[in-house]
């Protein structure tokens, strides 16, 4: 398949949302950043991710904020108590989530030196709460490293990318999706003349937000879609659309 051909169209049309979408998590990717600098994106990589994980994007924003004046490094919540971490908490729900950043944070000041670990692999191993998904979009947007995501967003758009006709949540169809998100930001080489390589954040990015924006779970708008001159869904139901394929 034309990875580099579906990156680029998807990376495209992802700097065409990324200004208007405003989400304070969310930074240029910048490859000069020292391995503090990079630490600290993790770390507010991560609290967006576990706090986006049941909750809506413009829900989260205002928690976020008031999240990072509260406890602006790993360091400042690794201190802090669960009743300070669970007000600041108080209506996003699932308050396991919070009691599991403090102590992945406590974690991470005692055993890391005060940062996460730099790789998914270590990241899902050691730091509570943190599972595969989480650990690629962290350590994709925030170390840069080419490990995929997927979401319910994210298996939706696959399964229709591939025409999966799949049980969306059986182990083997899991592997597959895990293999095609992987594919998505596999190192290509310099050789293929693609930047995106470089960007496997973005790239997880835009198939969060395609997934979320566009490839809905009811009505996907397919003429706005990026993908749509490689989606087997599409290409299958052509007359009919995609909506054919409802996968949740
Ligand atoms: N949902 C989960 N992660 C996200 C991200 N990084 N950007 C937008 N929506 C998300």
């Amino acid at each position: 398949t034309d990875v580099a051909g579906i990156r680029t169209a998807l990376l495209r049309w992802y700097s065409t949302v990324y200004a208007s979408r405003n989400m304070p998590w969310r930074k240029q990717y910048d490859s000069k950043l020292d391995t503090e600098e990079r630490a600290q994106r993790a770390y507010e990589v991560w609290i967006s991710e576990i706090m986006l994980q049941q909750t809506q994007v413009a829900t989260v924003i205002p928690y976020y904020n008031r999240w990072m004046e509260k406890f602006p490094t790993i360091r400042d919540l690794a201190d802090a108590s669960i009743d300070e971490v669970n007000s600041l908490w108080k209506g996003l729900g699932y308050y396991s989530r919070a009691s599991r950043l403090l102590s992945g944070a406590q974690k991470a000041v005692k055993e890391y030196g005060g940062r996460l670990p730099d790789n998914a692999t270590d990241m899902q191993a050691n730091i509570p709460g943190i599972g595969r998904y989480s650990a690629g979009a962290i350590c994709s947007i925030a170390y840069g490293e080419n490990v995929p995501v997927l979401d319910g967003n994210v298996n939706r758009l696959l399964s229709r990318f591939l025409a999966l006709h799949a049980p969306p949540k059986a182990k083997t169809t899991l592997d597959i999706l895990w293999n095609a998100a992987s594919a998505m930001v596999q190192d290509l080489g310099s050789s293929t003349g693609s930047t995106s390589t470089q960007y496997p954040g973005d790239i997880n990015q835009a198939l969060i937000e395609l997934g979320s924006t566009v490839c809905k779970v009811r009505d996907p708008s397919c003429e706005g879609c990026p993908l749509r001159p490689w989606c087997s869904a599409y290409a299958a139901t052509e007359t009919k659309g995609p909506a054919m394929i409802v996968t949740d």
